[in-house]
């Protein structure tokens, strides 16, 4: 089993991609830790204690983070996920509670005390992943790979900026350039896979209280997507990092050069990709290019069979 820590904002893609790692046979997702990002921290937190109590996981220790980026003011994504950040489903009240300890303390807690074997997998801002790295560098060569979801060639947020690497890029730049090797899920590769009809019908199909939630957040995140940026349906970024934790083959990736921007007057928050190799500079990222379509649907379908048996 790949043991994982999902760093997350909830936010409905978040939501997604906390069931498909649940719902993996081969993944033992050890701690859900929550950020600022889509929404304030606090709401985040009880989005990933609501998700939980959807999917009947309660084992899984769910803990609040930062309440907002390294230096910078905080900025939220309300025209996307709704002022709750989990807009749309009917949610349910969580029985359990956060964690006592900050979610930076639970990630350090968690690496410290492990082989060297986890992934941590960051599909919001990147501020308790830096904020950890800054707190106990010794968790540095634990950590075994770094899966995010974030950045791209262009952007979402600004014309050059991803919204998770926009709300912090101080954070994003220690992260990238603290030497940990790092899987990037950026835009190019997120936009491939983007709902259509026939997948929210073998999503409704499944007809579990977990696919039903799942058909309730696609149906407010494509509606989103439509409005504000014209998409025919709901991109499931965050849900693309763990795919590949599920499965590597589930993408491909070229090894290449990112910078992260923090001065841009226009391009602040940006990851400069050399694609082209022109710094001469050593890699430091795993560049996801091509989704293989396919693959990711039917892990994604399979994993919300599982909460059929439960
Ligand atoms: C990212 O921003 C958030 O709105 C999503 O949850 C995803 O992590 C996409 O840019
Ligand atoms: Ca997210």
């Amino acid at each position: 089993k790949r043991k994982i820590i999902i760093d997350c904002d909830p936010g409905h893609d978040d939501a997604i991609a906390i069931l498909l790692a649940a719902g993996s046979p081969n993944i033992d997702l050890r701690a859900i830790t929550t950020v600022a990002g889509n929404a304030e921290v606090e709401k985040t937190a009880i989005n990933a204690l609501k998700v939980c109590e959807i999917a009947g996981l309660k084992d899984i220790p769910v803990a609040r983070g930062a309440a907002g980026p390294l230096t910078r003011k905080r900025e939220t994504a309300p025209s996307i996920h709704g002022e709750s950040g989990m807009e749309g489903p009917s949610l349910p009240i969580p029985r359990q509670t956060l964690v006592k300890d900050h979610a930076v303390d639970v990630i350090i807690e968690e690496l410290l005390s492990s082989k060297g074997d986890i992934t941590l997998v960051p599909v919001g801002p990147l501020t308790n992943i830096a904020l950890a790295m800054r707190k106990e560098p010794l968790i540095i060569p634990k950590i075994k790979e770094i899966v995010l979801m974030g950045g791209g060639m262009s952007g979402n947020w600004t014309p050059a900026a991803e919204f998770n690497i926009f709300v912090d890029p101080e954070a994003a730049n220690i992260v990238f350039e603290s030497g940990v090797p790092i899987t990037m899920a950026g835009l190019e590769l997120t936009h491939q896979a983007v709902t259509t009809p026939e997948i929210i019908e073998q999503i409704q199909a499944i007809s579990n209280p977990v696919s039903e939630f799942v058909v309730e957040l696609l149906q407010y995140f494509s509606k989103t997507y439509k409005d504000e940026f014209g998409f025919s349906g709901a991109p499931i970024h965050d849900a693309c990092a763990v795919a590949y934790c599920i499965d590597p083959t589930v993408f491909t990736t070229k090894k290449l050069r990112v910078d992260i921007e923090t001065k841009g007057e226009f391009t602040s928050g940006m990851t400069v990709i050399d694609i082209n190799g022109v710094t001469g500079r050593e890699p430091n990222v795993n560049v996801a290019m091509e989704l293989d379509k396919e693959k990711f649907w039917n892990m994604l379908i399979n994993a919300l069979k599982h909460y059929s048996q439960a």
